[in-house]
């Protein structure tokens, strides 16, 4: 075949083709000499049922040629959302890649890592030249599924994915003339998913005689305890409440709060009590994320939490860490 060179910037090319989102494979072999290979590859499709045929490209840079190109099996690993720091690993050359990783057993002596969406053990069928890539086409003599949620690659990064639902949503309605509120409206359901995630939060708050503005204070005292007023206001002023002595006194005459230190500089620690009731709110909060999570599916929610996660980056006024290390 002619080789034709298109004039095309290869930088777009491999742009345009990085929009095509894939999931994260480890192509494991074993040398001659018994020594574990893989790399990391996206390149991997289905490319028939009967025969269970699969295919991938590896690159005739990498170092691992001579031994693929030789080696009678290889594993495919689909990789898992868990499995990110694995996959730079495999892509990197000159790392130790299997070190200290726990191996299955497989039909043949092709590596088999553990802890993945989905595995096939392959026997090589064909190779074809691909340009700059050899092709490899491998028969699938055996393989296995998880319901791991599978890590995804696309642009150049890792990516999550998430169900786009059919039916179970309506479409955002063109709104009525008179007003611009619609259900796609962010804050609408920003707010309305936090309202009727924490009703039971909410129901035990009422139980406990605690108003949102204790909660706060309290589950701040319990990340860092022994703050002065104006620390406790700057880690809760995103909430908009405005804490104040007065309110700080009350806490303290719940028994929830011990106040310690001069008049000038009082400083504001959890009692045994304060702790217990924050515990009590932290335990039902994470009863409540895991029967979101039942619903919403492993993969779903992580990916709301990603995004949840940037909206907070993305509109943070500035506020310090209230997790890091002082
Ligand atoms: C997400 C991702 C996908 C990749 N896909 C492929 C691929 O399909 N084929 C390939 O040859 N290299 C691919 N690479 C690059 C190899 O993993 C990388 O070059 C690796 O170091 C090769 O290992 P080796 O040179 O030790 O054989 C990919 C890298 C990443 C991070």
């Amino acid at each position: 075949m002619a080789t034709q060179h298109l004039s095309f910037d290869p930088q777009a090319f491999r742009a345009a083709l990085g929009t095509f989102t894939t999931g994260v494979t480890i192509i494991t072999t074993q040398g001659e000499d018994g020594a574990p290979v893989g790399i990391t590859a996206n390149s991997f499709n289905s490319v028939s049922l009967n025969p269970p045929l699969v295919l991938w490209s590896l690159s005739k840079q990498a170092r691992s040629l001579p031994v693929f190109s030789s080696g009678k099996h290889w594993n495919v690993h689909v990789l898992s959302t868990e499995q990110e720091r694995l996959s730079g690993r495999f892509a990197t050359q000159g790392e130790d890649k299997f070190a200290e990783i726990e191996l299955d057993r497989g039909i043949s002596e092709a590596p088999l890592l553990q802890d993945c969406t989905a595995r096939f053990q392959c026997r090589t069928a064909f190779q074809y030249e691909g340009g700059d890539h050899v092709i490899f086409v491998g028969e699938v003599l055996a393989f296995d599924h998880s319901d791991r949620a599978p890590l995804a690659f696309q642009s150049g990064q890792y990516a999550l994915t998430t169900r786009k639902p059919r039916n179970e949503l309506r479409l955002a309605t063109t709104p009525p003339p008179e007003c611009s509120y619609t259900e796609d409206l962010l804050g609408y359901l920003l707010g309305r998913g936090h309202y009727q995630a924490l009703n039971l939060l909410r129901q035990l708050l009422c139980n406990q005689q605690l108003d949102e503005q204790a909660f706060f204070i309290l589950a701040v005292l319990c990340i860092r305890d022994n703050l002065d007023l104006a620390e406790i206001n700057t880690f809760v002023s995103y909430t908009g409440h405005v804490v104040t002595l007065a309110g700080m006194r009350f806490l303290e005459r719940q028994q929830l709060v011990a106040i310690e230190g001069e008049d000038d500089d009082l400083r504001f620690v959890l009692t045994a009590k304060g702790r217990e009731t924050s515990l009590q709110q932290v335990a039902l909060a994470k009863v409540v994320e895991q029967e979101l999570t039942a619903k919403l599916g492993q993969a779903d929610a992580q990916a709301l939490k990603v995004l949840l996660k940037r909206l907070i980056v993305v509109s943070d006024p500035g506020l310090p860490d209230l997790w890091a290390p002082r």
